[in-house]
């Protein structure tokens, strides 16, 4: 039985766009801030194109031998184990990269042959290059805004790719992804995407993030799970977005007002 599809409501022609990349055999780069929906989206595109998916978090420690491979002691044997980078090239699947930036610079020179005419990963510990399976895909996601510790990456990174940006939706689109994501009335939603727009707006706080589809989901959940309307848009909302007291009073009066 196929299992069913991931909820994913289209904002923009990013499916026509992603499909059109896969058959191009090209590189995909989702851009965007946190909880815009690109984790869904490539979950949604995978199932729609009948690819198994292969999901790789990066931070500051992921190395190319966390993604290739490694030799392992088994025994009294060493064996070589694939990484989820050369699994994904032997079997055809499509790896993403989630905050590619993050990782390390060797990841970013591993990939590099991969992601061009070449088509190959070089196992510099095997000595070996393999040729990527006809339905191997890369995809890397990359926050541009990201605050701490910020990283670029490098224009001969970023042209092998084509780039799609993803943002928050249009409002009636949002209210949308939250009655069908939760169950909640379309009424509530519409409120709730209504303080999402207001605080997006409100740049003289200073936030480094603003709400996200994520947050307003998360608050959706609690509220179409009985917990009081006020309450909330304040743990789910208010709280994740910043640490400054004053800026949680003057947020915490405002949404008060409007759901
Ligand atoms: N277009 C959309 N269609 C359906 N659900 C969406 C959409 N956009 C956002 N969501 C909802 O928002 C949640 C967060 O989205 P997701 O995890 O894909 O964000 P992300 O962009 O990958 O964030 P991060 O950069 O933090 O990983 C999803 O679990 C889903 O409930
Ligand atoms: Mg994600």
């Amino acid at each position: 039985m196929k299992n069913q599809s991931p909820y994913y409501k289209a904002i923009g022609k990013e499916v026509e766009v992603f499909e059109q990349t896969y058959a191009s055999k090209i590189p995909f780069l989702l851009k965007g801030p946190t909880g815009t929906g690109k984790s869904r989206f490539i979950e949604f595109i995978a199932h729609k194109l009948n690819k198994k998916l292969i999901t790789i978090s990066c931070h500051e420690e992921t190395s190319s031998t966390d993604l290739i491979g490694r030799y392992i002691i088994k025994g009294a044997e060493t064996v070589w184990l694939d990484g989820p980078l050369t699994t994904a090239v032997k079997e055809g699947a499509i790896i993403y990269l989630d905050e590619i930036a993050e990782a390390r610079p060797d990841v970013i020179v591993a990939i590099h042959s991969l992601t061009d005419h070449r088509r190959e990963l070089f196992i510099d510990k095997l000595g070996e290059t393999i040729k990527a399976h006809e339905d191997f895909m890369l995809v890397a996601s990359f926050n541009p805004g990201y605050q701490k510790g910020f990283k670029e990456l490098k224009p001969s990174t970023r042209q092998r790719f084509i780039a799609v940006s993803f943002a928050y939706p249009k409002a009636t689109l949002e209210a949308e992804i939250l009655v069908n994501e939760t169950g909640i009335d379309a009424n509530t939603a519409k409120k709730l995407v209504n303080i999402a727009t207001k605080i997006r707006n409100l740049t003289e706080l200073g936030l480094t993030e603003t709400v996200s589809t994520r947050l307003l989901v998360d608050a959706a959940k609690l509220i179409h799970n009985g917990l009081p309307k006020r309450l909330s848009v304040e743990v789910a909302i208010v709280e994740p977005l910043t640490d400054d007291l004053e800026v949680i009073e003057a947020l915490k009066d405002l949404c008060n007002l409007m759901i």
